[in-house]
């Protein structure tokens, strides 16, 4: 179905006005959490990285990070920021991810992309994540389960949708709520780490 979170200009127009309200300057607190007291490391990728605050949050945690945006000015600010390790950022459509990419990451991480695009195309996020792991490769989630505005984006999930979209290709090893998170989001997130089937 075609929709306007489908389309790079739309995305690419919002980055070009500057009316971005879900970029906050820094890496999710939510996953610093996690990395404080856990590893997601190997190669990682962050489908709609924007300007990349968690490709290089992981990076400095040892990952080798790949950050993915259909946004050519994003990409342009996320490459301007100093290297912190060993990450990258890479044109491209999660939907149609490149063969070269295919398979070949241990992890993704999702923060704000899922919650951004049209909520027909979930089913086939669900794939482009499949696809883009390995065997066993493992999704860090950070989920919008409460959102005011249900006309969104941001569109909100339920843990039981995410529950039924994911089976049978993952399976859930821990889900949570995080202690830390941006202000106006508490409460709001759900964390899940699943796993490859
Ligand atoms: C709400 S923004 C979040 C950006 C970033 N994760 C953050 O928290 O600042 C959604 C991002 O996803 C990107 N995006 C949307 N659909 C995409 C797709 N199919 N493939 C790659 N990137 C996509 C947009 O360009 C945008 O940068």
């Amino acid at each position: 179905m075609e929709n306007k979170e489908s389309s790079s200009e739309y995305w690419d127009s919002r980055y070009r006005q500057e009316d971005i309200p879900w970029d906050k300057g820094d890496g999710a607190p939510p996953l610093a959490e996690f990395l404080a007291e856990s590893s997601f490391g190997g190669r990682v990728l962050v489908p709609g990285c924007g300007y990349g605050h968690d490709v290089r949050l992981l990076a400095r945690h040892g990952a080798s990070s790949v950050g993915l945006d259909l946004s050519p000015s994003a990409l342009t600010k996320a490459r301007g920021f100093e290297p912190v390790g060993n990450e990258e950022y890479v044109s491209g459509d999660f939907f149609r991810l490149d063969e070269a990419l295919r398979g070949t990451f241990e992890g993704v991480f999702e923060h704000t992309c899922f919650c951004a695009i049209h909520p027909s195309m979930r089913g086939d996020y669900v794939k482009a994540v499949a696809g883009a792991l390995k065997e066993g490769g493992k999704l860090l989630a950070i989920f919008f389960v409460k959102i005011e505005d249900p006309d969104g984006p941001p569109y909100p999930v339920s843990s039981e949708e995410i529950d039924g979209l994911f089976d049978p290709l993952f399976e859930t090893e821990k889900q949570w709520t995080p202690s830390k998170s941006f202000p106006g989001r508490e409460g709001r997130e759900q964390m899940r780490l699943m796993r490859k089937l």
